[in-house]
Parts: structure tokens; C-alpha cells; sequence
């Protein structure tokens, strides 16, 4: 059984993951690796010992996770990281019990999820996060996913990395509706779904909630407001800034010098002046 969220306050939750082919060799210092060999992205395909290995490694970041403090983690299985790639039938090529049909592309990500319940307990607080299309996974199969872990109930939340809430599909055969209303739609028993991408209003916040999710992920938004849901409970009229921010303001919000350069690297629009 899932640890249920119960708390109405702040819960503290870490990301874990695993670049697999993404990880730059020059960072590393070594090839990476990923489900299966990779010409494209310089990688060789791990082991059966090693995906055991990887398994184990996230089941221990769950456990460290846990002993700093926090609440709970999330397990990122999205953006090409590894637990994605090995998802996806583009990037996982095996032929062990780990590749071939997606129960066993997924069975990584539910062994992870299993070993991280039995040995941190029912009260700590798991999460996943998917892609729902693109990055080698197409949307039949993140939703085939999201049904399973639906069905397992061993999970506290899902959050669909949609980059953007309002968006439709990619792929043309299932567009005319929203991509996250695929997700929606589900039995999700005692699981928390939710998504992000593009949240910024607190219109948009609502939005999320008519659509059926339970709750809605600040990515930029959080960056212009630390205590955004705060704002937000304490003032219904609360209005976010809009970006371009002056950089005085992202640092009196709390974010570094280092995080500020690493913005404006990725976002040239973020930051005036
Ligand atoms: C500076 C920055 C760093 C991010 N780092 C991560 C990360 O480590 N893991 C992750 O899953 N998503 C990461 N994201 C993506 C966000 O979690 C979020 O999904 C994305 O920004 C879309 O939401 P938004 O439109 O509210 O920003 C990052 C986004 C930004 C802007």
C-alpha cells in the first residue's frame, strides 16, 4: 500500500535519477552507459548484473533520502534519463526480462518502486515522474505505464511532465483533446496525479484542477515566487510577476548566483537586463 499524502502542510521531497545516455562523458569521466548500446549518443548497454546494480542504487538513494529528512522522493522517469530510456522501445533493445514487451521495459522502474516501499516503509512518500510523449516514448505506452502503476497502488503520486498543461498530443492520432485528459481519464484509486509545464496564473492553477488533476507543479513559476502556494492561499487575488525578473529579485527569492548564469543560459528571456 501506498503512504497516502495526509499532510495539509509542506511535504519535502527529492528528485532521484540517472542520466544513462545523457550523461556527458566528460563529466563522468567514462562512457555512459543506457538500456542498450547507443551509437548516436557514445553509450554502451549496461550489463544484467548492472541494471541490478542501478536498481539497488536508487533503492539506496531512497533510504539515504530518508535518513537526511525527507518526506519522500520522486523517481525520475522522464526526459531521457534512464528509467525513460529504458521505457521506451526506440532506446531499450534488450532481449533479458528488463526489454521486449513494455511490462518488462517498465520492470526496472517497479522493482525501484517496490524495493524503495519494503524498505523505507508505508509512510514514506513515492513519486514518479513520466514524460507522456516524445523522448522515445509514445503516448499509448506512457498511459499503458501510468495504468499500471494506477493499478499497483504502491506509488503516493504521478506527475506527467506535459511541458506545457494545455497542450494536445503529438502524435496526430490523438489529437482533439488534451494530452493530459489521456492521464485524467484513469482509475487512479489513492494516487495523486498531476503535471507541469506553463503554470504560471493562478488561472492556469485552476485550469489544472478542471481538468481532473490533483494538483499542479511550479517549475519557473516557483522560481519567480519561493512560497508561490503560500502567496497564493494567503491572497485569492495574488498575481505572480511576469518574466523578464531583475536578477535583485530571483536573488532576494532565494536562487544563486550559479542558478542564475545556468538560466539565463537556457532561458535568454528569464532574467531583464
Ligand atoms: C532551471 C530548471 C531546472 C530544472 N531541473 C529539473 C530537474 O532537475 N528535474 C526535472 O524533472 N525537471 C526539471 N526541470 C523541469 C521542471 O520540473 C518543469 O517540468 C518544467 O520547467 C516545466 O514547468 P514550468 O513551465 O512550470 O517551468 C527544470 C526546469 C527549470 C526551469
Amino acid at each position: 500500500m501506498a503512504g497516502k499524502i495526509k499532510a495539509q502542510g509542506s511535504l519535502a521531497v527529492v528528485q532521484l535519477h540517472h542520466a544513462g545516455f545523457r550523461a556527458p562523458r566528460e563529466l563522468i569521466g567514462d562512457m555512459p552507459v543506457a538500456p542498450s548500446p547507443s551509437e548516436k549518443f557514445g553509450a554502451r548497454g549496461l550489463s544484467h548484473g548492472e541494471v541490478q546494480s542501478l536498481i539497488e542504487d536508487f533503492i539506496r538513494g531512497a533510504e539515504r533520502a530518508k535518513q537526511a529528512g525527507f518526506d519522500g522522493i520522486e523517481i525520475h522517469g522522464a526526459h531521457n534519463y534512464v528509467i525513460c530510456q529504458f521505457l521506451s522501445a526506440e532506446f531499450n533493445r534488450r532481449t533479458d526480462e528488463y526489454g521486449g514487451s513494455l511490462k518488462n521495459r517498465s520492470k526496472v522502474l517497479f522493482d525501484i518502486i517496490s524495493g524503495i516501499r519494503k524498505r523505507c516503509g508505508a509512510e514514506f512518500l513515492i513519486g514518479v515522474r513520466l514524460s507522456p510523449e516524445r523522448h522515445g516514448i509514445l503516448l499509448e505506452e506512457a498511459v499503458g505505464t501510468a495504468k499500471a502503476l494506477f493499478a499497483a497502488q504502491e506509488i503516493d503520486f504521478l506527475d506527467i511532465s506535459a511541458w506545457n498543461v494545455f497542450k494536445e498530443p503529438v502524435e496526430a492520432a490523438f489529437q482533439g483533446r488534451s494530452l493530459l485528459s489521456y492521464f485524467c481519464e484513469l482509475d487512479r484509486g489513492e494516487i495523486r496525479l498531476g503535471a507541469a509545464g506553463k503554470v504560471y496564473s493562478p488561472e492556469d492553477v485552476y485550469y489544472c484542477f478542471e481538468q481532473g488533476l490533483d494538483f499542479a507543479l511550479l517549475g519557473r513559476a516557483a522560481m519567480l515566487h519561493h512560497n508561490y502556494p503560500h502567496l497564493l492561499r494567503d491572497n485569492a487575488s495574488f498575481m505572480p510577476k511576469r518574466t523578464p525578473v531583475s536578477r535583485e529579485h530571483l536573488l532576494a527569492e532565494g536562487l544563486s548566483e550559479q542558478f542564475l548564469e545556468y538560466i539565463a543560459s537556457m532561458w535568454p528571456d528569464f532574467i531583464s537586463g
